[in-house]
């Protein structure tokens, strides 16, 4: 009866101890959230100098830039794709002119934002239509880089 106790005892130990285990492992987990640490200067792109697109407004371009920025319409693009829309661990560069997903026309970034990406907010109805224009305005902006004149 004694043996029996003891080896119960034991296991029991040795149970918890596997539990303790496995939650300092999860809170150590838990400390890599993002942003991830980016190790370059952010800067964001000048939206009033930014070139605009065909049929779309400097209005628009400025709208999608307070959207990218989290300013409007409760949009979260920068937190993924950064503030200079150079990209992050959780989001691709939007600024080197060539798409995955696109041929990077105003149209198709619409296209990829309303429609292929469950993760962005023009899918939780944080964005209008409106705003889901204007911000695909500003990827094309910066996806041409500042106007040279
Ligand atoms: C939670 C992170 C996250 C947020 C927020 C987010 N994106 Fe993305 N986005 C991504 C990732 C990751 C990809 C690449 C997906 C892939 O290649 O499968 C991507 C891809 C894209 C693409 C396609 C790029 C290409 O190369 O074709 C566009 C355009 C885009 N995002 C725009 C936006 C805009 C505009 C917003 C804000 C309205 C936004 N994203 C918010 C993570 C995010």
């Amino acid at each position: 009866m004694g043996t029996a106790i003891k080896i119960l005892a034991a296991t029991c130990a040795i149970f918890l101890a596997g539990l303790n285990a496995a939650k300092a492992q999860s809170e150590e987990l838990k400390l890599v959230t993002p942003p991830l640490a980016i190790l370059r200067d952010q800067i964001r792109p000048p939206a009033a100098t930014l070139p605009v697109p065909t049929g779309y407004t400097r209005a628009q371009v400025m709208h999608g830039d307070r959207v990218f920025h989290g300013e409007a319409a409760n949009g979260q693009c920068s937190n993924c794709h950064g503030i200079d829309g150079k990209g992050t661990p959780n989001g691709n560069d939007l600024t080197v002119g060539m798409f995955i997903w696109s041929d990077g026309s105003v149209r198709e970034i619409k296209r990829t934002i309303k429609h292929n990406m469950a993760v962005v907010p023009g899918m939780d109805g944080d964005l209008n239509a409106e705003d889901v224009e204007a911000v695909a305005a500003y990827v094309w902006a910066i996806s041409h880089g500042a106007v040279v004149e």
